[in-house]
């Protein structure tokens, strides 16, 4: 694994899901001393294993690297299985910060508070960046979360219990497409699919092209690949991002039967 990371800035993981035959390609980028790990995961939707996280943490020891262990969707999980964080591994604690935010387990998104939990000798700098950099958090979001902090558990598991219903009505309608395949995410509250067959139903070989006209003509919006930066190897370029967080169950219908239409006409 060291030669891998001198000779290398990336390490891939394949994932292969035996139910639909697809292979997915994970990776976790170093930076200098630092590996940035996203779990749960944006844009796919993606959770991994213990065993997975224990790999990595396993790798960032041997290697002596730091983590920034992006925690966003740390409550967004729609299963009964336990949350993970590379954080609790023995030997991760002192080398790893953890970066969270209110944003979306309190759906206060673009509110601008979160928090880095990490070794003092670390945070501290975050914390004097933070303060130059934004002068602090604004006094009337600290009071936002500083009320709702009390009744954390009731507030966000209705908004999980929605964003789950919202999930499931996504899920069935886009099986639904011909050509469309796809898992039910466990976290978070996107989707990632790969849109390369619909592509060539609808004779359009350019997937921003099949973005703009998608939106002009459903009014559905949606992110591409490209908007998460480039690819790595082996890596299917014909993929969106949809988003049903900021959407309620009727529109996500209307939205996506009118996409259906669209695509299968
Ligand atoms: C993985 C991940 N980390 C961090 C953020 C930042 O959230 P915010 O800027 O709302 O605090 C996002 C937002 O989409 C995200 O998806």
């Amino acid at each position: 694994m060291k030669a891998l990371l001198s000779d290398s800035q990336y390490i891939s993981y394949l994932y292969n899901f035996p139910k639909k035959g697809y292979l997915f390609t994970v990776t976790f980028k170093t930076v200098g001393m630092e590996t940035i790990l996203d779990n749960y995961q944006n844009p796919t939707g993606a959770s991994s294993s213990i065993a997975e996280i224990e790999a990595i943490a396993n790798i960032c020891i041997d290697n002596d690297l730091w983590v920034l262990s992006d925690e966003a969707y740390y409550e967004i999980r729609y299963s009964h299985k336990p949350p993970i964080s590379i954080a609790s591994f023995p030997g991760m604690k002192e080398r790893t910060v953890i970066l969270y935010t209110f944003s979306k387990r309190f759906a206060m998104t673009g509110w601008r508070v979160g928090a880095s939990i990490g070794p003092k000798k670390i945070v501290k700098h975050i914390a004097k960046l933070n303060i130059n950099d934004e002068s602090c958090t604004n006094h009337f979001i600290q009071c936002a979360l500083a009320s709702v902090m009390d009744k954390v558990d009731e507030d966000a598991k209705s908004i999980l219990n929605k964003l789950k219903g919202r999930r499931d009505i996504c899920v069935k309608l886009l099986n639904s497409i011909r050509g469309l395949s796809l898992l039910t995410p466990d976290s978070t509250f996107y989707l990632y699919l790969n849109v390369g067959e619909l592509m060539e139903n609808k004779n359009i070989k350019d997937l921003e092209k099949f973005r703009i006209n998608a939106l002009k003509n459903t009014g559905v919006a949606f992110c591409t690949r490209s908007h998460f930066g480039s690819l790595n190897t082996r890596q299917d370029e014909n993929y969106i991002r949809l988003a049903y967080s900021g959407i309620n169950s009727e529109a996500i219908k209307d939205g996506l039967i009118s996409f259906k239409n669209w695509i299968e006409n």
